[in-house]
């Protein structure tokens, strides 16, 4: 999704805000641009594409100076142009803007500056009208800080804005609501931007500025102002991840590489919730077993991935807990008016922390009074700020637009916290307790061992890699990581794939299986085997070709299946973890045979901080 960095100070802001960009990119966007601020006069350059284009773009231009600001644009209300691309600038170009986030008033207020103000609009967004407002209040005050304050009073919707004024050269002026902003501490320098990624090659200091407050850049001094225009003392946020941790090691694409930190990711999340006894310790987390006697309903809810993570994180808090989980997508659940009430534990699922949609049912589960509990990748993230309690995944910055180590470091929390609750509250037996953080701790070991036959998984994309379709079937918390495998393929190699209950096949969906139909059939649970067997059989009859994913031991699978992919020994409860990698592999691989751009797939965007 959009992406903005400011920069201020003796460098060369240009280079500085490109680089910051291109540290972005891994959000997705379809066009970027730089305004730099130089001698009285604003220099803007932008274009559709590739950064690499805007680079090639202003090389040869006289585009030199020490403030300035940049954008890489995710086309939201207009097309991907050089006209809609940021920054945007007022009338007599005295004022740049760049903007992540949604102006919902945006149609009434290009109204009112054309009938009050005579503005002439040169682009289909809702952003310009910003610089526009900017604009106006800037002729009236005289101060980018007062002008900004006065659009703000008048804008609706969500936004991370970044200003600069062409008469006011030692300063960036910036405001956010909904939508994420950093401030960068730097020496004799300081920064702007809408994510860590950006800034971390230049600073490891950073102000994390609030919902409704507005902040002032200058070259040794960031002020950061309430909604109240009081200033705020903020403590300084010091982040542990290195810029390595965001570089591709050897690997062609990030998807990949962090396919392969998955064993470290959960490695590194169960260490930190497991004590020299190896029992589950929550510290930081202000769960009593009071409170969780007083919970009668767990809401898990989150969006795409995430919300996978959730289908298999139902299976396991009602498995081990015994508290009745309901699963939703935050779209759906923050519009549908949800039965929660103060005995309501509302867990929300996010790697970015960012989503938009699963910041909003967060903010309405709050308000009717559920205890918020989050599993969140990044820290200090706005969803981690608004949780009473927040749960980290270590899965380490994720990159790539296809989520895979955050989701598994997703599932390992989901079963921590299950079995936490159910070892709490006395209903889950202390030798059943133990025997499941043991496979847990076991995962990390038996990924690593089967990530290192990729070769095969390979060669079975070489074979599948021109199919125009796939099936996903499982059932019990094979159907979660059904759905979490398709997601996987479609997004990434455009395959029309989708993911289904495999007893519900019968009821609809069995009459699209035709001759050569593509089928991945998840049968990890010893329960449910022979369930799995007789779909096999069902979507066989029918010509499909179906690749078995199953344990070691299951080797019946191989009498019905077309092709088998064992995952080594484990615990039902604990499949997931490990039957999740063939289909990551599946997918990366295919992808990458049929020439996709895996890391940023089209339309897609690694952070959705719009509706
Ligand atoms: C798919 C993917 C997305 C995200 C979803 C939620 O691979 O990554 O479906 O899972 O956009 O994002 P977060 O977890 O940041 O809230």
């Amino acid at each position: 999704m959009c992406g903005i960095v400011g920069y201020i100070g003796d460098g060369n802001a240009r280079k500085i805000i490109l680089d910051g960009l291109k540290r972005l990119e891994y959000r997705g966007y379809d066009s970027s641009g730089v305004a730099i601020v130089k001698n009285g006069r604003i220099v803007v350059e932008k274009t559709v594409g590739r950064i690499a284009n805007l680079e090639e773009k202003i090389i040869s231009l006289p585009f030199d100076g020490n403030v300035g600001i940049g954008h890489t644009r995710w086309a939201t209300h207009g097309a991907p142009s050089d006209a809609n691309a940021h920054p945007h600038m007022n009338g007599d170009g005295s004022i740049a803007v760049v903007h992540n986030g949604i102006i919902e008033n945006y149609v009434e207020l290009q109204e009112w500056l054309r009938e009050k103000h005579g503005v002439v609009f040169k682009s289909e967004t809702d952003s310009e009208v910003i610089a526009h407002l900017i604009g106006v209040f800037y002729k009236d005050k005289g101060s980018l800080l007062e002008a900004v304050y006065q659009a703000v009073s008048m804008m609706r919707g969500a936004y991370a804005v970044c200003a600069v004024a062409a008469a006011e050269p030692d300063k960036i002026v910036a405001v956010r609501k909904d939508t994420p902003l950093i401030a960068g501490i730097g020496e004799d320098c300081n920064f702007l931007a809408s994510d860590i990624p950006a800034l971390l090659k230049y600073v490891k200091k950073i102000y994390l500025i609030e919902n409704n407050e507005t902040v002032m850049v200058e070259k040794n001094r960031i002020t950061i102002f309430d909604e109240g225009r009081k200033r705020v003392r903020r403590d300084v946020f010091n982040v542990t991840w290195n810029a390595d941790a965001a570089e591709k090691d050897g690997y062609d694409h990030f998807m990949h590489k962090e396919i392969h930190e998955q064993p470290k990711g959960i490695f590194e999340t169960l260490r930190r919730r497991l004590d020299e006894n190896g029992l589950i310790c929550l510290d930081g987390i202000s769960l009593t077993k009071e409170d969780l006697f007083g919970i009668n309903k767990i809401y898990l809810v989150a969006c795409g991935t995430a919300y996978h993570a959730g289908l298999v994180g139902k299976y396991a808090i009602e498995k081990f807990a015994g508290i009745p989980v309901e699963t939703d997508i935050a779209s759906e659940f923050r519009y549908r008016d949800p039965f929660v009430d103060d005995r309501t534990l509302f867990i929300c699922v996010s790697q970015s922390g960012e989503t938009l949609d699963t910041m909003a049912a967060l903010r309405e589960a709050k308000r009717k009074g559920a205890r918020i509990l989050s599993v969140v990748n990044v820290v200090g993230s706005s969803i981690a700020r608004e949780s009473d309690d927040v749960f980290y995944t270590w899965a380490g910055p994720e990159i790539a637009v296809a989520s895979t180590k955050a989701y598994t470091t997703q599932l390992v929390c989901m079963y921590l916290l299950a079995l936490y609750m159910g070892y709490t509250k006395g209903v889950l037996p202390e030798g059943e307790y133990r025997r499941i953080i043991e496979e847990l701790r076991e995962t990390p070991e038996k990924l690593e061992k089967f990530l290192e036959n990729e070769g095969s998984i390979l060669k079975l994309a070489k074979k599948l890699y021109k199919k125009e379709q796939a099936f996903f079937i499982g059932r019990g918390p094979d159907c979660g990581v059904s759905y979490e495998g398709s997601l996987k393929l479609k997004e990434i190699s455009y395959i029309n794939s989708f993911a289904i209950a495999a007893g519900e096949l019968k009821h609809g969906t069995i009459a699209l299986i035709e001759e050569g139909s593509l089928v991945v059939a998840l049968a990890t649970q010893d329960r449910l085997f022979k369930k799995m067997l007789s779909n096999i059989q069902e979507v066989k009859a029918r010509g499909a070709y179906v690749i078995g994913i199953a344990k070691e031991s299951n080797h019946e699978i191989e009498q019905h299946a077309d092709y088998v992919i064992y995952i080594p020994e484990t615990a039902d409860e604990v499949t997931p973890l490990l039957a999740v990698a063939p289909l990551q592999l599946l997918a990366y691989h295919i992808a990458k045979l049929r020439g996709c751009d895996i890391d940023k797939p089209k339309n897609l965007a690694k952070s959705v901080t719009v509706e």
